[in-house]
């Protein structure tokens, strides 16, 4: 598919593009679900302040093409989602390119790099919300600990967690959410009752 017509590719198109650059079963779960928290919150943020405008057709879209990388041949010096970021330019998705840039843990911790736009706040959190299930953000971090990370990485894990907790806490509170584990339980519930009724 090559959709430079359309600037926000629709959610069928997204899965085409999953098809084309080999998206692993597992990681269309997690884009899935990713989507799911991000339609939330932003139906949540918006109904909490009206003042507030969110490109919802672009963020489900971001949402679900932020990892498309997964299994794209990384170039020299590129990391996540570097790969992903290029093959969306070529597929004419400049703007979903510009929004999945921002969601790599690493990001929060550089003023140039973070999120910035609500859309970009909104799709970091989420997956931060999300390995194969809808957690929460210190869940999603204690997972993180578990696995074998380089020294690296864990210095970017440490580093980060404060800043991706003012996040939510920033996101949250807008949202009008009290609990992060009550709200990731009930929206991973939506999930697995429409999946049973094929939704
Ligand atoms: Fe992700």
């Amino acid at each position: 598919m090559h959709c430079d017509v359309y600037m926000i590719p629709t959610e069928d198109q997204c899965r085409q593009l999953w098809e084309k650059y080999h998206l692993p079963e597992k990681k269309r779960r997690h884009v899935e679900l990713v989507a799911c928290v991000a339609r939330f919150l932003s139906q949540q943020l918006t109904i909490n302040n009206s003042q507030l405008t969110i490109n919802h057709s672009l963020l489900v879209a971001g949402a679900l093409l932020h990892d498309i990388d997964s299994k794209v041949p990384k170039l020299s010096g590129e990391k996540h989602p570097d790969a992903g970021v290029r093959v969306l330019k070529i597929e004419g998705l400049a703007k979903i390119a510009q929004l999945i840039k921002t969601h790599a843990l690493h990001t929060i911790l550089d003023r140039h790099s973070c999120p910035k736009t609500l859309e970009e706040k909104i799709l970091f959190l989420a997956d931060k919300m999300v390995k194969y299930d809808i957690i929460t953000v210190d869940e999603r971090f204690r997972l993180w600990g578990n696995e074998s990370l380089s020294d690296a990485e864990q210095r970017v894990l440490r580093a980060a967690y404060p800043k991706v907790k003012a996040l939510e806490k920033e996101l949250l509170y807008l949202a009008g959410i009290g609990s992060p584990g009550q709200v990731a339980k009930l929206i991973m519930e939506e999930y697995t009752n429409k999946k049973k009724e094929g939704v």
